[in-house]
């Protein structure tokens, strides 16, 4: 497959961090027995990898604003661009030596969603798509699933945690799409659950918060996959926006109808 240049600049910033990342969470485990706990050497990992990506982009292309999850929002001299990154989705998985977890990188340009990554370093997935030319996984062309009974679908989320968000909601949300579909799975990286939907392992996606870093490269995957990308009201999704339904068009349709309700 020939990836752009642009892709390729993406691709080599996820890989280096990935190689960090991998690292680190390699030494996890051992820490886990540790008086201290991992927690501090986590949080270390994840600096370390947004300081990765951010190098490895602002070598590439200077000049761009870079918004990060780690350093915040760092503004360009080029006006026209920004990336949107988080360099580890899924905190806590990698804390607890689970090996789902990935980084995030999407590109905007005048507004606009033009490219994306979302690399898991374990699985060695890595997916990616630009505005007009579709998604990938490695080296393969995706796409969102083609079921449209919602009994047969299998739908990701992402759960709130202690002290975030409003449980009593999420659970009604659950309530509903548990009774409706064949099954739910909260896999712990809204990145990664973004970038199954492309793939077509999930039909759909809904979450009521999430930070633009956390959904920014998934959005663009589900849409160059032919999937549809709105707020849970049905809007067109934008940045600002916290709620998400990601999903092929049938099921997206049909999972907006269920969580307006
Ligand atoms: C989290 C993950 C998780 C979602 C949380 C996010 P982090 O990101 O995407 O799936 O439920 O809302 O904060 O903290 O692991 O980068
Ligand atoms: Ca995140
Ligand atoms: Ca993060």
């Amino acid at each position: 497959m020939a990836r752009s240049a642009l892709i390729n600049v993406m691709v080599g910033a996820a890989r280096k961090a990935g190689r960090s990342l991998a690292r680190d969470f390699g030494e996890v485990e051992k820490l886990q027995v540790s008086l201290k706990g991992p927690a501090d050497f986590v949080s270390s990992a994840d600096r370390k990898a947004e300081e990765i990506v951010r190098e490895e982009l602002d070598r590439a292309r200077p000049g761009y604003t870079f918004l990060g999850e780690e350093s915040g929002e760092t503004e360009g001299t080029d006006g026209q661009h920004r990336w949107i990154v988080d360099p580890l989705d899924g905190t806590t998985n990698f804390l607890h030596g689970i090996p789902l977890f990935s980084i995030s990188i999407a590109l905007e340009r005048q507004g606009r969603l033009q490219a994306a990554i979302v690399f898991n370093p374990i699985t060695d997935e890595l997916f990616s798509a630009e505005r007009g030319a579709g998604a990938f996984l490695n080296d393969y062309r995706i796409r969102v699933s083609a079921r449209t009974s919602i009994a047969e679908s299998v739908f990701g989320t992402a759960m709130p945690v202690t002290g975030q968000g409003d449980h009593g909601q999420y659970l009604k949300d659950l309530a509903k799409v548990m009774a409706a579909s064949a099954g739910v799975r909260c896999c712990g990286s809204a990145a990664l659950d973004l970038a199954w939907v492309a793939a077509g392992r999930f039909d759909a996606f809904w979450n009521r918060r999430l930070a633009p870093w956390d959904f920014a490269a998934g959005a663009l995957l589900v849409r160059e996959a032919g999937g549809f990308v709105s707020t849970i009201a049905g809007r067109e999704k934008t940045m600002e926006a916290g709620d998400i339904v990601a999903g092929n068009e049938a099921i997206h349709r049909h999972l907006v109808g269920l969580l307006k309700t």
